[in-house]
């Protein structure tokens, strides 16, 4: 049966700062049934791309990414945040909606040629999953296609990651 994600969607106005309407996806993952469904999705999506391996960034990318590997049967590596990998990395800086920041991956995650989804709960400015596209694309991986749970449309994220496949399961 059809299940209304946006229902499992809570909407906090300011924060952490005026002006941005927070989408928490909390409520989702917190009903088995819904997280399911939307993960599901997730999975149909990537069958059709032929994964090889998923990369997500920290923290809520590990949320949406990692049950889609379980259920492929294929990796899941973490694109994480400063000081967080212990073994050699490569970084990309990028800007938020609210604040800058840096990614890292193991340089090991990722084997040239290796097929890459990149998921996330959600596509705001674009700047995390571009950087996280860097990251892939400097190991020499190929970004396959880009899956999230929401999509923000009036902050043209995906304007910064033109020509790669989107696929999100609701928009704002
Ligand atoms: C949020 C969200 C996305 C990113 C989207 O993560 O989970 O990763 O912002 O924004 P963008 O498209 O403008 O880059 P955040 O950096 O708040 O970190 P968190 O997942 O650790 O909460
Ligand atoms: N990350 C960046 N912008 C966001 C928003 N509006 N809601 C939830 N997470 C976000």
């Amino acid at each position: 049966m059809a299940i209304d994600l946006t229902d499992y969607i809570a909407t906090v106005p300011d924060y952490p700062e005026p002006g941005v309407m927070f989408r928490d996806i909390s409520p989702l993952m917190a009903d088995g049934e819904a997280y399911r469904y939307a993960t599901d999705q997730l999975v149909d999506y990537a069958r059709g791309k032929n994964v090889e391996m998923i990369v997500g960034p920290e923290a809520r990318g590990f949320i949406v990414g990692c049950p889609v590997a379980y259920e492929l049967g294929v990796g899941f590596a973490p694109a994480r945040k400063e000081g967080k990998l212990p073994r050699e990395t490569v970084k990309a800086t990028y800007s938020l909606e609210y604040g800058t920041s840096a990614l890292y991956l193991h340089k090991d995650a990722i084997k040239p040629g290796q097929r890459v989804l990149v998921t996330d709960d959600l596509l705001a400015t674009g700047g995390t999953i571009a950087a996280t596209i860097q990251l892939v694309e400097d190991l020499g991986g190929i970004v396959v296609g880009t899956a999230f749970i929401i999509e923000l449309k009036d902050l043209h994220g995906r304007d910064k990651i033109k020509g790669h496949d989107i696929f999100s399961l609701m928009e704002y």
